[in-house]
């Protein structure tokens, strides 16, 4: 059968129909509010998993990098969510019967993957990729907190079209240099404007075309 609309219309229609929603809706303060609150926004929600992994364990303490278990973070859309072999590498030795890791143990027995709840999602009609973040100098903890202080993984900041633009508008002073992507103490350095300036202009950012709706919505 024939495609009426193609894909990029599609998601322009249903970007419309958001928007006239949320336009309807915008009369009342209170729902602008509700629409804002950390309950809307899903920040700080930490959901029960199979599983109670730390990030502040293995990322924090025992200094693990991000990019040992998201392995694909530079190199494509979707940083990934790790194998169970990945787990097995450690503990195949190391807590080898402890009864939390039983279901680890279960889905590599019967090859499938732990059912992880995700706390980091954008709604479909939002293109996203890490790679390109990644390659110019945006750190993990500017979208995603202080990931390793956490016991058990939630939404640090709210991602919202306002946070993406917030950057989006002048990323330079927010470019750190490519070695501390994933150091998560990282702080910007007093003269974190220049620096930037340096970073941006070496990695040809486009300045003025990253708050086009069509870099998000396509
Ligand atoms: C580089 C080694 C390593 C890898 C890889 C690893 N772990 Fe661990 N894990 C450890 C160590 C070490 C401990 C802690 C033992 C202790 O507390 O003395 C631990 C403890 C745990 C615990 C017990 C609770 C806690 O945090 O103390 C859970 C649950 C756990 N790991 C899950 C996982 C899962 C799931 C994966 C894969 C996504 C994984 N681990 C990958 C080394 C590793
Ligand atoms: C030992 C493996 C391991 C390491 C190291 C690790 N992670 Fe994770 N990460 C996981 C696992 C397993 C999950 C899924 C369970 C969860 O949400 O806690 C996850 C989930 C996440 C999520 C939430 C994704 C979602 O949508 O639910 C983010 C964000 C994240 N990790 C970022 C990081 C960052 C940043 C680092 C480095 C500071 C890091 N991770 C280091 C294993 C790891
Ligand atoms: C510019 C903001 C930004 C940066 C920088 C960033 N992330 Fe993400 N991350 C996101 C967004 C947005 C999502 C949700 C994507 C979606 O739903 O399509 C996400 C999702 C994830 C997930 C869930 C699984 C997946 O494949 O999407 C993991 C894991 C993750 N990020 C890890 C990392 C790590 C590790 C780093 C640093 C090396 C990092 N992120 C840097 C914004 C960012
Ligand atoms: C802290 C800064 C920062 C934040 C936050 C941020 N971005 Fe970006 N984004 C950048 C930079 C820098 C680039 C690269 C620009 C360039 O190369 O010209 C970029 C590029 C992009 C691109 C272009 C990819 C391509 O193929 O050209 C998309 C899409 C994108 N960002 C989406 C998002 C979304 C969606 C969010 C919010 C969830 C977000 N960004 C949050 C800094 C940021
Ligand atoms: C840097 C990325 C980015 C750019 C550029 C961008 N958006 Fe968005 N947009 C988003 C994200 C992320 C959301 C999802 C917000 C949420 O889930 O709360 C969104 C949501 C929306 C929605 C749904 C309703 C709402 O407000 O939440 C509409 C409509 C929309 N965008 C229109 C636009 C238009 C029109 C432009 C150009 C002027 C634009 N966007 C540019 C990232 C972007």
């Amino acid at each position: 059968m024939a495609q009426l609309f193609s894909p990029a219309a599609d998601t322009w229609m249903r970007l419309f129909l958001v928007g006239s929603l949320s336009l309807m809706a915008g009369g009342t303060v209170g729902i602008i509010g509700f629409a804002r609150s950390a309950y809307m926004t899903s920040t700080d929600v930490r959901p029960q998993q199979p599983v109670p992994f730390s990030h502040r364990h293995h990322a924090g303490e025992l200094g693990i990098d991000c990019r040992y278990c998201h392995s694909n973070v530079e190199r494509g859309p979707q940083a990934g969510l790790p194998p169970t072999e990945t787990c097995m590498t450690c503990h195949s030795q190391i807590w080898t019967n402890a009864s939390v890791l039983e279901p680890v143990r279960q889905s590599l027995a019967h090859q499938t993957p732990v059912e992880w709840t995700r706390v980091a999602k954008l709604p479909d009609y939002v293109y996203f990729r890490h790679d390109i973040h990644i390659a110019k100098g945006v750190g993990c903890s500017d979208c995603h907190g202080r990931i390793d202080k956490m016991a058990l993984t939630y939404r640090a900041k709210p991602f919202t079209m306002e946070f993406c633009l917030d950057c989006h508008r002048d990323p330079a002073p927010r470019l750190r240099p490519p070695e501390h992507v994933t150091d998560m103490a990282w702080t910007p350095p007093a003269d974190a404007g220049a620096k930037g300036e340096a970073i941006a202009a070496h990695e040809r950012i486009r300045f003025g075309e990253l708050t086009h709706c069509t870099v998000c919505h396509r």
